[in-house]
């Protein structure tokens, strides 16, 4: 397995406080990484700072050759590392069909579009059906699948998600995760960030066990679903 990007001593603050704390972690490509950990832990921090979205106060995020940390949130995307924002930010007074065109901007590559689009479409049929209805008229579920959706239009190496469950009802929360399984079962490397421990760790090849802004325990997704620590901490014992 060869590692497609790589974190090293990745620390942030906001002002005094630091929320990630010098963490090393490695995504295998084509594989899912799960980060899990409990509300507050620097989960999305990490997450931001691997799409520049805040700046790393040291560190480095090796991906294709270049430290990520040196290169704007736009170019980061244009390299391929696209990330799902938290909370489903689609734009509601846009059409289904406007929003996944936000995604596919900025590429530069525009023959494979309409071939993307379809994929999109049959990964997520509701997005078809709904096409050129206002994205605000969506259920939450069909929010995030239109926010993961627009995300891949971006044609992405590296697909990066902020708590996709998140408010989800159970049967929604599992088709998002089948959907995802299914988005990695064709190559794309995918790195999960859930409270949603056991779901994640369930469909994750390898996880990480963040807790106040370190990285505390790393493994398989299946080691970790059997770790006493893990069922303890997170798994309600
Ligand atoms: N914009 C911000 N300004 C100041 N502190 C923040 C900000 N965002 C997050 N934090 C703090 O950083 C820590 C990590 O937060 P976060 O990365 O959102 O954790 P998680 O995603 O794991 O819940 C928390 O203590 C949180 O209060
Ligand atoms: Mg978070």
């Amino acid at each position: 397995m060869s590692a497609i990007l790589r974190v090293t001593d990745l620390a942030v603050a906001y002002g005094q406080v630091e929320a990630v704390k010098g963490i090393d972690l490695e995504l295998n490509e084509g594989e899912i990484t799960a980060l899990v950990g409990a509300n507050g832990a620097g989960k999305s921090t990490a997450l931001l700072a691997i799409s520049g979205l805040v700046k790393a106060a040291r560190g480095s995020v090796m991906f294709d050759g270049v430290d990520l940390c040196s290169l704007r949130p736009h170019q980061i995307v244009r390299r391929g590392v696209v990330q799902v924002a938290e909370g489903r930010a689609i734009l509601t007074t846009l059409t289904v069909a406007e929003n996944l065109a936000l995604g596919s901007y900025a590429r530069t590559d525009r023959t494979m579009l309409a071939q993307d689009l379809e994929w999109v479409h049959a990964l997520f049929p509701v997005l078809k059906e709904r096409a050129n209805g206002l994205a605000g008229n969506l259920s939450g579920g069909e929010q995030q699948m239109l926010a993961i959706g627009r995300a891949l239009m971006a044609r992405p190496k590296v697909l990066l998600l902020d708590e996709p469950s998140m408010g989800l009802a159970p049967l929604m929360v599992q088709e998002i995760f089948r959907i995802l399984k299914q988005i990695n079962a064709t190559g794309l490397t995918i790195l999960l960030v859930e409270q949603n421990v056991r779901q994640a760790l369930k469909i994750a090849q390898h996880g990480y066990v963040l807790e106040n802004g370190k990285i505390v325990l790393a493994d398989t997704g299946a080691r970790l679903l059997d770790d006493p620590k893990v069922i303890g901490a997170y798994l309600g014992g």
